[in-house]
């Protein structure tokens, strides 16, 4: 808010009080020059206007809420610029990146700024942080096997990962299955661990200008058919003849970077199982533009012992105890 508009929301709104105060004062004085319980002189189809005083209740509870009134805009911020006296605020408004929140949190702690998710952050730590680090300190496959520690793992999943996994972890276009064993960057529980903290950044060219209209037709019945689609078989074979270009990424026999232990992330071609859909046109949108998914790294924001109960819900989705 510019200094004018925030001068201007103050005056208007302290305005605005005190001629609220006046009127309840002006109301307790006796100004009608009647007695206390007398007519004032006005009758209305018999009705008779009394000069009786506001009842006490009402007078009391309206010096209260204005005394509150005083006192939350003087402690709290809402009047233009004003801070308030507690410095209080929800949480760090106008950060944008991680680190620049992780700097407002120790500025405002040093500041004795009260942020009330800050704090309530702070808070759980202290509560659940043991917890977590207790659990961390056990290997996946113990972890596998313990009922409270997958429950945890569920709900971490929920908040923070169900958005985009879907709540049961079957993924949906662009989003992997993880309840399936079919892995872009692996499913050990080194792998996965190594997927959440860091994140993933995929990376398919698009092939439009290389292959032309036609090799993409070419290129996309050789694609259907290494997963058994029955296709054109000349069509097929010219987009054979070509998928050296490919095989950097996806192995020779398209089996993808896992099959061939590289890091990419490209997904198997033979089994039917589809990131970005396995109609004729999907394939062709992949082909022609690229795919660029991009899984978030988590080790900043959920901390690495969140991370490992996690890696523990993920991999017992596809290994079943
Ligand atoms: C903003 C959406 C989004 C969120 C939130 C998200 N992911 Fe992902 N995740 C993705 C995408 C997209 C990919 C695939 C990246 C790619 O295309 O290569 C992925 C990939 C993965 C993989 C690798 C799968 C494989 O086959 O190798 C795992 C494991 C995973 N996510 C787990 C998680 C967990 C656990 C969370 C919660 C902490 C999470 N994701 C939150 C979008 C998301
Ligand atoms: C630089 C490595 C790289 C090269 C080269 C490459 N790909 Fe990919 N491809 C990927 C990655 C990574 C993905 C996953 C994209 C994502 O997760 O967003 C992918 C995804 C795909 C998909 C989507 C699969 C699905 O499940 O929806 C198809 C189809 C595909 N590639 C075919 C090809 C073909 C055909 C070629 C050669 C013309 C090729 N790729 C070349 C890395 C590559």
């Amino acid at each position: 808010m510019t200094s004018f508009w925030s001068i201007w929301v103050i005056v208007l709104t302290v305005a605005c009080l005190a001629l609220i105060f006046g009127l309840l004062l002006w109301n307790l004085k006796n100004y009608t020059g009647v007695e206390e319980g007398e007519s004032c002189g006005h009758e209305f189809d018999g009705i008779e206007e009394l000069n009786n005083p506001l009842p006490k209740w009402w007078t009391i509870m309206f010096f209260a809420c204005f005394v509150w009134s005083v006192f939350y805009l003087a402690a709290y911020p809402g009047l233009g610029n004003w801070a308030g006296l507690f410095k209080w605020t929800s949480s760090n408004q106008g950060v944008t990146s991680m680190a620049e929140s992780k700097q407002a949190v120790i500025e405002a702690h040093e500041n004795g700024e009260r942020v009330q998710l800050d704090q309530e952050y702070r808070a759980a730590d202290e509560r659940f942080g043991p917890i977590f680090k207790q659990y961390a300190s056990q290997d996946i496959e113990t972890l596998v096997k313990d009922e409270k520690a997958l429950e945890i793992g569920q709900r971490l999943f929920a908040q923070n990962c169900a958005q985009c996994h879907g709540s049961d972890g079957r993924g949906g276009l662009g989003f992997p299955n993880l309840t399936d064993n079919d892995w872009l960057y692996g499913g050990t529980p080194d792998k996965i661990k190594e997927t959440l903290l860091n994140g993933r950044v995929a990376a398919m060219p698009g092939w439009k200008d290389a292959l032309g209209e036609q090799g993409i037709k070419e290129m996309t019945a050789y694609v259907l058919s290494l997963s058994g689609r029955t296709v054109n078989q000349k069509d097929a074979d010219a987009g054979k003849a070509k998928f050296a270009m490919c095989a950097a990424c996806h192995g020779m026999d398209g089996k993808g970077s896992v099959a061939h232990n590289l890091p990419f992330g490209a997904p198997n071609l033979t089994d039917n199982i589809w990131l970005y859909g396995g109609s004729q046109r999907a394939v062709e949108e992949t082909l022609n533009h690229g795919r660029q998914g991009v899984m978030p790294a988590w080790k900043d924001i959920l901390g690495e012992d969140k991370v490992h109960l996690l890696t523990a819900y993920v991999y017992s989705l596809s290994n079943a105890q």
